[in-house]
């Protein structure tokens, strides 16, 4: 495993983060604690550090079995993220939501469950649409502050909020949103048209959420294997079966697991990603911890990008229109050299 540095801040973190939202069984579906163990066990085994959680996972069981694995052990090992804003009790009207009363809430209650005393990444989980911005960054400051959370990181929220909020951060001497998390993967490229350039203008890193979509992209579906997603799920309608078909073709012809197509694509996207890869056996784990051994082919990147391709609407599609970019340019579109490249 190699190590990346986590957006602008020194952090390095490794190459592939672990999800743990199926640590439990509530739900009917999920690893129970042994095998969460196990899972943690081979990750940290082959040099993984990156865990992903959340204060609503499993209702807490996901961040209570990582505090029992964590805690006896190396805490300064591991790079834990949690994140804050969905319910965990429907006890009053701010035991959920964006704003600084459930962050402190969220935030205390994520400590004594993962059984430490500090949080490496705290995100905001889904955009509320309600709190200011502000209150959200001062908030995280706040913490840093107090030596509860190492960084600031955001999941689920509109692109122009997160840019705005990275601004004023950056003008209040606040610490700025390190980590954007998105669902990204071959199934659901949208963010690419706001979300991700946004990303890398801030020199964040996106951590792509369901890579895998949920396990559709392993192909497990169509060998009539058993798993999570439901056959009336988007990601195993027509259109995505179409992808994951190419997805398995090309793996057959590198003689590697579909799963290490849909993880890699994530990764040979130009932009700083670290996927985070769901597992509830540790056969999966292992399997898909092999994804770091390849570089799929140009061509084949191409084929994956053509048979996904989504319509990215104004004003991405039309920045790429010829009489746009001769009218933008003058002629000489082709012959600029892009700032990073
Ligand atoms: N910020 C957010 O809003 C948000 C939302 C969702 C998730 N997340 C985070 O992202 C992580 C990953 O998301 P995800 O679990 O939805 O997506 P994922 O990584 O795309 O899918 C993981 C699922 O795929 C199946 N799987 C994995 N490897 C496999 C293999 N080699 N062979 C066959 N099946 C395999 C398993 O499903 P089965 O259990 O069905 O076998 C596993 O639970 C979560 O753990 C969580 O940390 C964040």
């Amino acid at each position: 495993m190699k190590y990346k540095l986590l957006g602008r801040s020194g952090l390095k973190v490794s190459e592939l983060c672990l999800g743990t939202m199926g640590f439990g069984t509530e739900a009917g579906w999920g690893a129970d604690k042994d095998t969460s163990f196990a899972i943690m066990d081979a990750f940290a085994g082959a040099g993984g550090n990156f865990l992903d959680t959340a204060n609503v996972y499993k209702l807490g069981t996901s961040e209570k079995i990582i505090g029992e694995f964590i805690h006896p052990r190396d805490r300064d090992y591991f790079v834990i993220a949690t994140k804050y804003s969905l319910k965990d009790n429907t006890t009053n009207p701010n035991a959920s939501g964006n704003n600084r009363k459930n962050m402190m809430r969220s935030v205390e209650q994520s400590l004594r469950r993962l059984q430490t005393d500090f949080i490496d990444v705290l995100y905001l989980h889904i955009w509320d649409d309600l709190t200011p911005i502000d209150e959200v960054l001062r908030g995280i400051d706040d913490l840093i502050r107090q030596g509860k959370v190492n960084y600031a990181a955001i999941s689920d929220t509109p692109a122009w909020i997160v840019s705005k909020g990275n601004t004023l951060a950056e003008l209040m001497g606040w610490s700025q949103f390190i980590t954007l998390q998105v669902e990204y993967s071959l199934l659901q490229r949208t963010p690419e048209r706001d979300l991700i350039p946004m990303a890398k203008h801030y020199n964040m890193t996106v951590t792509p959420w369901a890579p895998l979509a949920g396990g559709a992209l392993t192909g497990k579906y169509l060998r009539g294997e058993q798993g999570r997603i439901k056959p009336e799920s988007n990601r195993r309608d027509d259109n995505s079966t179409r992808i994951t078909r190419e997805v398995m073709a090309i793996a057959d012809k590198l003689g590697v697991e579909p799963s290490h197509i849909a993880l890699q694509w994530t990764r040979q996207q130009g932009f700083e990603c670290i996927p985070i890869v769901g597992a509830t056996a540790v056969k999966q784990l292992e399997q898909n911890l092999k994804t770091i051994d390849l570089l799929i082919p140009g061509d084949d990147i191409e084929k994956l990008n053509e048979v996904s391709a989504i319509d990215l609407g104004f004003p991405g599609k039309f920045f790429k229109e010829e009489g746009v970019r001769q009218n933008n340019f003058g002629g000489f579109y082709h012959q600029i050299i892009p700032r990073n490249q």
